[in-house]
């Protein structure tokens, strides 16, 4: 009878195992991956509360990147120095530890508890690790139930630590290459703004404001990122056009008008060439028809209204908004005041209307003062 009973809860660890390491591994995003770890672990060992402790870059801090239990919301955030309280043991080691009267134990940091006010008895720490490189460390408390945590508890946590650390290590990585090429594409657009002193900052502005315009139309947070970094790269296919016709200082001739207008399909075949292709398709679009507009009057292929894709409707109204208030060689610019009017004057014509009202109404609601509207974005969103 007992060994059938050893037997059903092994395989319900191993049921649990597969299916935490299941769920772990599909899921990248940093946050959700930290909160599941960290259910998956109190759960099956039977835990009162949990922390998961994260090593930060330079390997110098450990912060509660995710808690579970009464005092979760106290504990998060908290951080402690590299070597500090069990955790910075466990971390400088690599080796898990089983400690069941916490408080007689010289490396515990009380000031957790102190600050948290909860009461810890006994405890597993566990380091998170991927080819012996420490990344964090996971630490349940209190065993529910009875007094103590078991030497499996401390097995299954090792088991579940390792597969933990490989999914943590996976949505680090993840978000540095999401880091990575965001910067890229970033000097990217500068090194092109660079090229003409009266577009320096344009591509970053343009991909500010159609972010702003996202946020306000309610489009989701992938669909924002998609948006910001297609805005970025809205004028990349400026890099074909001559310096001679691109810095040209007086009117173009009907040629060199021409010339310019192809900097769009220019900038759609260089994105097309990119890899991942299917991950380059809203940055193509945008690129190829940011001067299409609602009447069909734009370029290069005179789309009209839903035809044109949603992010070139809204960096259209974005690029024609900077373009109109900033200074030029020929043309001192408009003040955002007289932008927002001129942008509502082409409501339906040229610009979308929906786009032009999210946009004239956050110009309406900082009363034109864009600097303050960002500080206030800022705290709010980052991206
Ligand atoms: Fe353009």
């Amino acid at each position: 009878m007992t060994q059938l009973k050893d037997l059903e809860s092994k395989v319900q660890e191993l049921v649990t195992l597969l299916e935490a390491s299941k769920q772990l591994n599909s899921n990248l995003e940093m946050g959700e991956v930290l909160e599941s770890i960290l259910l998956q672990m109190v759960q099956v060992v039977g835990a009162e509360a949990g922390t998961l402790w994260v090593l930060n870059k330079d390997r110098q801090k450990i912060k509660a990147v995710a808690a579970y239990g009464a005092s979760a919301s106290k504990i998060l955030n908290i951080e402690l120095a590299m070597g500090e309280g069990i955790v910075g043991k466990v971390i400088g080691t690599g080796e898990a530890q089983l400690i069941e009267n916490v408080a007689a134990n010289p490396d515990w940091a009380n000031r957790v508890d102190h600050s948290s006010g909860f009461v810890t008895e006994s405890m597993i720490t566990v380091p998170l690790a991927v080819k012996g490189n420490v990344l964090g460390a996971l630490q349940l408390l209190n065993k529910k139930d009875i007094a103590f945590f078991s030497e499996q508890d401390i097995s299954l946590a090792v088991a579940l630590a390792n597969q933990s650390a490989l999914a943590l290590h996976n949505s680090q990585m993840y978000d540095e290459l999401q880091r990575m090429l965001l910067s890229m594409i970033r000097t990217l657009a500068k090194v092109l703004d660079a090229r003409d002193p009266y577009t320096a900052g344009h591509s970053e502005r343009v991909a500010k404001y159609s972010l702003w315009i996202a946020q306000k139309l309610g489009l989701d947070t992938h669909d924002c990122e998609e948006l910001y970094k297609a805005a970025l790269l809205h004028d990349i296919g400026k890099i074909g056009i001559p310096d001679a016709i691109l810095r040209k200082p007086g009117g173009l001739t009907g040629e060199e008008f021409a010339a310019i207008k192809q900097h769009t399909v220019i900038g759609a075949d260089i994105l097309s060439n990119m890899e991942p292709k299917d991950a380059m398709v809203p940055a193509i679009r945008t690129a190829l028809s940011h001067h299409e507009r609602l009447d069909g009057t734009g370029y290069p292929h005179g789309l009209a209204g839903a035809d044109i894709p949603l992010f070139a409707r809204i960096v259209g109204v974005a690029d024609a908004f900077d373009a109109m208030t900033t200074a030029r060689s020929y043309s001192k610019g408009l003040s955002f005041r007289l932008g927002a009017e001129e942008l509502i004057r082409c409501r339906e014509t040229l610009f979308d209307g929906q786009v032009v009202d999210a946009f004239a109404g956050i110009l309406a609601d900082c009363d034109y003062r864009l600097g303050q509207y960002e500080e206030q974005q800022g705290r709010g969103y980052k991206l």
